[in-house]
């Protein structure tokens, strides 16, 4: 749309859910404006406040939208995804359905490993593709803000495919900011059975520095679990990667307990995500080294699974994010309403955790609260409208629905 946008502009709501923490108090965790407005300039929020606030300070405006029986939210920050992967497990899925083990699947070549010779089969060109489509319906539905992980080369070519895939697409315009992670170490490779400790080594000496220094990646990841990699082997890599200046977020506890959530408060990892398994104790070890939860309650739903401990997470006082996990094993859905709406439903997080999971939160535990996740004064301005009348209504599992509008960097998003 380009030079035919409106550099400054004057939007109102009936309810402006702000997720400024900076303003929130306990009988308004949100802080919700009432009859509230945002004035945007040059992509930026300038203000925020009532009607009358907001219209009286605005000057210059060229364009003004009026909701007043609407909800404007901030736009939605994903932090968990694998959106860049190519073509489809669904054979995989109906195995599962008929009771075959994720696990047992993948141990069979299946699993992580159908998806990295999928990768394997496409060109940087096919993986951007596929990748920008399902950035561009995240963003329709008001995420403004990924996470991509490789993950699925597993080796350095295909990691670099992927990292580079994602950072080709992150450049254009009409998509969401982009946060690459480097998942280093997500599955053996099966011609590596018989030299485990020989990947692992490769991982961390060689493919690890070298996408470091060609700046694919903002953080690293690992897959840490029973039957995926066990603390020693990445607590190496992880370390390199720190030295390297990347930020750390693992998956950890998902079928067991293995201690990851441990490795993670210790590393001060920016999160621990799944947690389906993790004890009191490490929970308390998270909450003191400001170690987010990322819950991914698509993906233990789709895997049968019970929830994690939020009781327990919520009494340590451990930051709750919630993500929609996007990949074509345990998480089939690009949506991060649905999983709002599972963390409400499955999980047992009010409405108002599941809103701030999914937005200042998650921008927290990607080091980008300065930038997102927020309506607040300097932040860009991404934000959505909803045509509902509290945003109670946008935590239920209903199927499609559509915003009234959402702004990119104060972008219309179309
Ligand atoms: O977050 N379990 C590890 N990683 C992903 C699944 C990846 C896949 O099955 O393709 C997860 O659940
Ligand atoms: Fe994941």
């Amino acid at each position: 749309m380009g030079n035919e946008q409106p550099t400054s502009m004057v939007i109102s709501a009936g309810r402006v859910v702000t997720c400024d923490l900076t303003r929130a108090t306990s009988a308004d965790p949100l802080h919700v404006i009432e009859n509230g407005a945002v004035w945007v300039k040059d992509g930026i929020i300038v203000l925020v406040g009532t009607w009358e606030q907001v219209y009286q300070a605005a000057h210059g405006v060229e364009a003004r939208w009026h909701f007043p029986k609407s909800v404007m939210m901030p736009g939605l920050v994903d932090a968990h995804t694998h959106a860049a992967w190519v073509g489809s497990r669904h054979h995989e899925y109906v195995l599962r359905m008929r009771g075959e083990g994720y696990e047992a699947i993948a141990k069979a070549g299946g699993g992580i490993v159908a998806s990295r010779n999928a990768i394997r089969e496409a060109s940087q060109e096919q993986i951007a593709d596929v990748l920008r489509q399902r950035l561009q319906r995240m963003m329709r539905a008001g995420v403004t803000t990924v996470e991509v992980k490789s993950g699925y080369g597993l080796d350095e070519e295909g990691e670099r495919k992927q990292l580079e895939a994602i950072a080709f697409v992150s450049k254009e315009r009409d998509v969401p900011d982009v946060v690459p992670t480097y998942l280093a170490l997500h599955a053996l490779p099966p011609e590596y059975r018989e030299r485990r400790a020989a990947y692992v080594d490769e991982v961390t000496e060689s493919w690890l520095p070298a996408i470091a220094k060609a700046g694919l990646a903002r953080y690293v990841d690992a897959y840490l679990d029973r039957n995926a990699f066990q603390l020693d082997e990445a607590r190496p890599m992880l370390e390199k990667a720190q030295q390297a200046g990347l930020g750390v977020r693992l998956h950890v506890g998902q079928f067991a307990d293995i201690g990851g959530a441990e490795l993670a408060a210790e590393l001060h990892a920016s999160s621990a995500d799944h947690l389906e398994n993790v004890s009191g104790e490490a929970l308390g070890k998270m909450a003191k080294a400001g170690t987010a939860a990322v819950l991914l309650p698509v993906a233990s739903w789709t895997l049968g699974q019970n929830p994690p401990p939020v009781a327990q997470m919520r009494n340590a006082g451990v930051k709750m994010v919630v993500a929609s996990d996007a990949n074509p094993g345990t998480s089939p859905t690009e949506s991060l309403w649905l999983a709002i709406a599972m963390a409400v439903r499955g999980y047992g997080l009010s409405p108002e955790e599941a809103l701030l999971g999914a937005t200042v939160h998650a921008a927290q535990s990607l080091g980008l609260e300065q930038q997102a996740g927020t309506l607040s004064e300097h932040r860009a301005a991404d934000l959505s409208v909803w045509p509902v009348e509290h945003e109670w209504a946008l935590v239920q599992p209903w199927g499609l629905r559509e915003p009234q509008l959402v702004l990119k960097n104060g972008n219309v998003i179309g």
